[in-house]
C-alpha cells in the first residue's frame, strides 16, 4: 500500500499556546486511522492542524507526496482533504442541497451534480431529505448531511472528529455503518477521532493514542485493546 499521509515531528497549538509535540503519524491510501486518547489531548487540534486551522509551529504534513503544512487553509481542500468537524459542521440556515453543494466549492461547477450524485449513491438516506433545510433535521440526520458535505470535494483523506458524539445509540450505529460502508467501497483514506471504542475498533486498521499532546501509542486495534493498562488509564476502560 502507498503512503497517502505523513506526519512528521510536528509542533502545533494556537498562538503562543503549544498544544502538539512532536506528533509522528502515517496513513497509507485506503487506510483508516484512529486518533483516540482523553479530553483536551488535541486530537482536534491535531485535525485542525492538517486542516490548517491551527499554527503549525514546525513539523512536516506530507500529502501524496506534497508538503501542505505552509498552505493557506483555503487551499487545502483543494488539496484533497475532507473535514467533518466536531461542531457546526452544517449550516443550519440552507437546505441540505445547499449544504452539499458548499462542500463542493472547489469543483468546477460542471462536476458538481455528477459529484452529489456519487455522494448520494454512498450516503444513501441522505437523498430523501435534500430539500430540507438542514436545521430542522435531527442530530443523526445533520451527521449524515455534514458527512455527505465533506465528501463533496472529492477527498484523498478524510477527517473525522467524534461523527457520533451526542447521537442515540442507534444514531451511532448508522453513522459507523456508513463510515464503514465508505471505506469499503471506496479507497478513501480516514482520520477518525472516536470515542465510542466499540465503534472505532470495528472500523480501522491502526490506531494512535493521544495524551497531553504527545502519541504515546501506535499499533493495530487489537494491540491497544489488549494493553489492559493503557485503556485502563486513558481510554476509562478496563
Ligand atoms: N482555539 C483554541 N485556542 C486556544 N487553545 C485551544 C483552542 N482549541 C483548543 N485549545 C486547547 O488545546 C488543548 C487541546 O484541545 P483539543 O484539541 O480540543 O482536545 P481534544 O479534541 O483531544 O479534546 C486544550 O487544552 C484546549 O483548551
Ligand atoms: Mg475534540
Amino acid at each position: 500500500m502507498s503512503q497517502l499521509l505523513r506526519v512528521q515531528d510536528l509542533n502545533a497549538g494556537y498562538g503562543a499556546i503549544h498544544v502538539l509535540f512532536d506528533i509522528n503519524l502515517e496513513c497509507d491510501q485506503g487506510q483508516a486511522v484512529a486518533i483516540v486518547g482523553p479530553n483536551g489531548s488535541g486530537k482536534t487540534t491535531f485535525l485542525n492542524s492538517i486542516f490548517r486551522l491551527a499554527d503549525i509551529f514546525s513539523g512536516r504534513v506530507v500529502l501524496d507526496g506534497k508538503e501542505i503544512q505552509r498552505e493557506k487553509a483555503h487551499r487545502i481542500t483543494s488539496y484533497g482533504i475532507g473535514y467533518l468537524r466536531q461542531e457546526g459542521n452544517v449550516f443550519p440556515g440552507l437546505t441540505v442541497e445547499e449544504n452539499l453543494k458548499m462542500g463542493a466549492f472547489n469543483l468546477p461547477g460542471k462536476e458538481v451534480k455528477e459529484r452529489m450524485d456519487e455522494v448520494l449513491s454512498l450516503i444513501k438516506p441522505v437523498e430523501v431529505f435534500l430539500r430540507r433545510t438542514a436545521g430542522t433535521l435531527s442530530g443523526g440526520e445533520r451527521e449524515m448531511v455534514a458527512l455527505a458535505a465533506a465528501l463533496m470535494c472529492r477527498p484523498k483523506l478524510l477527517l473525522l472528529d467524534e461523527p457520533t458524539s451526542g447521537l442515540s445509540p442507534i444514531a451511532s450505529a448508522q453513522i459507523a455503518e456508513l463510515v464503514k460502508n465508505l471505506k469499503d467501497k471506496t479507497h478513501l483514506s480516514m482520520l477518525v477521532i472516536e470515542q465510542n471504542l466499540k465503534i472505532m475498533f470495528d472500523i480501522v486498521d491502526k490506531c494512535y493514542l493521544l495524551v497531553s499532546g504527545r502519541m504515546i501509542f501506535s499499533g493495530q486495534p487489537e494491540e491497544l485493546q489488549s494493553d489492559r493498562e493503557l485503556m485502563r488509564t486513558y481510554l476509562g476502560l478496563s
